[in-house]
């Protein structure tokens, strides 16, 4: 396992449709372990394969209470499998738009299909704060970052910030 260095936006490989996985291999599970170790380092609450440069259908998300041991989930090819109709509105951040957040709505309950560190086909049903993590990093599969799903203005704001960041990062 290694702790792999998370990419800040704006990157062109943060807005890449993902490659499915054909089949759980050890190449797969070494991805799975590695996000699982860089997203608990961060620490996040979840994490995109392609947050770490790796174009595919990968994530893991933990989302457990602070008095409660870690409780990770790796998923290959996740998908929406139901959405509920009622919306929920939560503060969303993200490892690659370090120290930023805004609120994104969302569906508030999702059953999601997946495969799993196994290689077996399951589901996973959330609501609440794991509902808004799990479609989160989905859409980050699809090249959708949470500033994409926010007000035009709001956003420009964000990636104004990123990118003078980066400038003087560049710099200096
Ligand atoms: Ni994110």
């Amino acid at each position: 396992m290694a702790v792999r260095e998370i990419l800040v936006a704006p990157d062109k490989r943060l807005k890449t449709v993902c490659e499915p996985i054909a089949e759980v291999d050890a190449e797969v599970r070494r991805l799975m372990d590695d996000l699982i170790e860089t997203m608990h380092a961060a620490p996040g609450i979840g994490l995109a394969a392609p947050q770490i440069g790796v174009l595919k259908r990968v994530l893991v998300i933990d989302v457990h209470g602070e008095d409660e041991a870690p409780q990770p989930i790796a998923m290959a090819n996740p998908e929406v499998a139901w959405a509920s109709d009622e919306m929920a509105t939560r503060e969303e951040g993200c490892l690659s738009l370090p120290e930023h957040y805004a609120e994104v709505t969302r569906p508030a309950r999702v059953r999601v299909a997946y495969v799993d560190r196994q290689g077996a086909r399951r589901e996973l049903e959330a609501e609440g704060l794991k509902a808004a993590c799990v479609q989160h990093e989905i859409d980050h599969l699809d090249g959708i970052l949470f500033i994409d799903r926010i007000t035009p203005l709001k956003r420009n704001i964000i990636l104004r910030k990123l990118g003078k960041a980066q400038r003087l990062k560049a710099a200096g």
